[in-house]
């Protein structure tokens, strides 16, 4: 999906399903920008491992799974999660592996988070994962159920998410403390941040694959863009108290919709 067909003018905000049929191994592939991206994975895996990987017993099979998925051969890694560390470093996007009727999620390497600690996601079944989201599980929970349950193995979805972000930085876990948005902020500081998603139940194990890349936006950009900044205006004037600051948008947003103006 295009960042551009992200936001409606018609119909005030709510959180997106946003799922239509994808290709994993293709959301997986080495793309241009592979070089800069993998190095600067390989730089938070080997400086921050404990904020970006994570490894529980039970995802052994799954594991190897997405290994074999991946084309990985040669693992410098020792253990589980020094094979999580390898597959990181291999692939371009972020990734989470998910088991059961639940989904716990139960390894996975994610250097670009979008102000949400991987490490306390481990663990945890989706529904949890998601519970600081405001209204989230009310709004979406059922169709959630409903999408994974009805996911067969070896099919492929994709989804996009959007946030708004006060630099491009790909890492934005909360531990680095970088700066947020606030009411002063300059349109050069204003980034539209895009994740593009991918959902993929690996066909031998059942456990699901989810990846993430993220691109950056300028709100130049965007404001340029006949549809999407009008869009993105209406998005945000029309979003709950409670998303607005769960965005991190609450002293932010009035000054964005003026920008956008
Ligand atoms: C159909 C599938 C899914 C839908 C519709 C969905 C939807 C969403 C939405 C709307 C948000 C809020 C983002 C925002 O507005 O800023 C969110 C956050 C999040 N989602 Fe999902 N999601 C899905 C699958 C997954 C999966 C499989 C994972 C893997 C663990 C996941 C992990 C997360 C995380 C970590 C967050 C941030 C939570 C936090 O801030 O603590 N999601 N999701």
């Amino acid at each position: 999906m295009h960042w551009s067909d992200l936001f409606s003018v018609s119909d005030d905000f709510r959180y997106p399903l946003n799922l239509r049929p994808g290709d994993a191994s293709a959301f997986f592939s080495a793309t241009s920008d592979g070089d800069a991206i993998l190095a600067e994975r390989r730089h938070w895996i080997a400086s921050a491992p404990s904020q970006h990987l994570g490894f529980l017993p039970e995802a052994e099979d799954a594991l190897a799974e997405a290994v074999t998925f991946a084309g990985l051969t040669r693992t410098d890694g020792t253990g589980g999660l020094g094979l999580v560390a390898d597959l990181g470093r291999t692939l371009e996007p972020d990734f989470l592996l998910l088991i059961g009727p639940m989904l716990h999620v139960v390894a996975g390497c994610v250097c670009f988070p979008s102000m949400w600690a991987p490490e306390e996601k481990f663990g945890l079944p989706l529904a949890s994962v998601h519970a600081p989201v405001p209204g989230l599980n009310e709004q979406l929970g059922k169709h959630l159920e409903r999408f994974f349950a009805q996911l067969k193995p070896g099919a492929s979805w994709a989804r996009t998410n959007w946030g708004l972000s006060r630099s491009a930085e790909l890492n934005q876990h909360p531990g680095r403390n970088l700066p947020r948005l606030t009411a002063e902020v300059s349109p050069q500081d204003v980034w539209l941040r895009v994740e593009h998603q991918s959902l993929f139940r690996l066909p031998g194990t059942g456990a699901v694959l989810f990846g993430i890349r993220i691109e950056n936006v300028s709100l130049a950009h965007v404001r340029a863009h006949p549809q999407a900044g009008p869009g993105l205006a209406h998005q945000l004037a029309t979003m709950p108290a409670a998303t607005v600051a769960y965005k991190g948008l609450a002293s932010a947003k009035e000054r964005i919709l003026e920008l956008l103006a």
